[in-house]
């Protein structure tokens, strides 16, 4: 078991960070302001939570973070942006790439990715510029600086909050020879959750899965050579893993990406793939009513960042969406901005 002191360590280092993240995303904040003074912002209808209740969730989530490590389920979270110099390579990149993002959301419906790529076998709701980034899912330069953009959105949590998911992990692993066990992630993009299980499983299989060619390449360099992880671009309605051969599927951040049809086509794809009492993992968005007084939050989110499907995804009723693909809702909680769901599927 980590000593009380390396807990201790670890709620340090995680509200340093996201104090840092905090600072960065107000000085980007009075940055966006100084490009576009003039520029409308959008007010949302529903209530929004003060500072206060804000801060308060986070802290909430950085000591259920410490408590991952004092339970042993998982190490220190890795540092994840490299060297400070490589890191701040990036932050100097998003910087630079505010002015077009401004531009983007200003021209609301113009896609240059679609115009970029062309007829392709990728699919028409993938090839847009997300969050207004240049270059959508599909650049070198838009996979180095995903990270930092939704770590300095979400002030240092992001991370942190894909690591809620290790415990029903840990959980559902626990006595199991892990080099017997398999592990996929799906919408794996830049690995940061992969990199993840690699530390706390050096032996379990992974497997991660996504679209981009870019982002599994930054994926790559961010897991480095010394651990095997099989990463293979595809599309995740049509998972090319067999049936039941994962005890695990994780999907992290994708769902309010998708159409309302496409997130069934996965959904039942996530299912095929698990083992019978496999688990299924989910992390996303929260949704209408999970956090009463912050759904203004919610409304305010696809206006600020180019999120086609996210109003269809807060009416989405999850639970009904894993019965449908034949899997057995175990549990819903929350981690500050993200709800984690779990499901298994049944045993016969
Ligand atoms: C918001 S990112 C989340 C990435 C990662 N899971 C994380 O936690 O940061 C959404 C990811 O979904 C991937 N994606 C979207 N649609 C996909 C699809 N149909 N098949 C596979 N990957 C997809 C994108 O390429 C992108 O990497």
């Amino acid at each position: 078991m980590p000593s009380p002191l390396a807990v201790a360590a670890e709620l340090a280092r995680q509200t340093a960070r996201s104090a840092t993240y905090w600072g960065i995303n107000e000085l980007a904040s009075r940055f966006a302001r100084r490009i576009e003074p003039t520029a409308p912002r959008y007010v949302p209808q529903r209530p929004v939570p003060t500072q206060r209740q804000l801060f308060g969730e986070i802290w909430k989530l950085l000591q259920a973070d410490a408590a991952l490590v004092a339970d042993g389920i998982c190490p220190p979270f890795v540092v994840e942006e490299g060297t400070p110099l490589s890191w701040l390579a990036r932050i100097r990149a998003m910087v630079a790439d505010m002015p077009e993002a401004q531009r983007r959301r200003r021209e609301e419906g113009r896609q240059e990715v679609r115009a970029d790529v062309g007829p392709s076998d990728l699919p028409d709701y993938y090839t847009q510029n997300f969050h207004y980034q240049t270059g959508g899912y599909l650049t070198e330069g838009s996979a180095r600086i995903y990270d930092v953009q939704v770590e300095t959105l979400f002030m240092g949590t992001a991370s942190l909050m894909r690591r809620q998911a290790m415990r029903p992990i840990a959980e559902h692993l626990r006595g199991r020879d892990q080099r017997d066990a398999h592990l996929a992630d799906i919408a794996c993009g830049t690995g940061r959750f992969l990199g993840q299980l690699a530390g706390a499983y050096p032996r379990l299989n992974l497997t991660g899965i996504d679209l981009s060619d870019e982002y599994l390449a930054e994926a790559r360099r961010h897991i480095g050579p010394g651990r095997q992880v099989t990463l293979t671009v595809a599309n995740a309605e049509a998972i090319p893993l067999a049936d039941a051969s994962q005890d695990v599927v994780s999907c992290i951040f994708m769902f309010h990406e998708l159409p309302h049809a496409v997130r069934r086509r996965v959904t039942s794809e996530m299912a095929r793939v698990l083992k019978p009492g496999g688990l299924l993992v989910l992390v996303d968005s929260l949704q209408w009513g999970d956090r009463p007084g912050w759904d203004g939050l919610l409304e305010a989110f696809p206006h600020r960042f180019h999120e086609p499907y996210y109003r269809n995804y807060l009416d989405d009723d999850l639970g009904k969406l894993v019965e449908g693909a034949g899997l057995a809702l175990t549990c819903e909680a929350q981690a500050f901005m993200a709800k984690i769901v779990t499901a298994r599927r049944p045993l016969a």
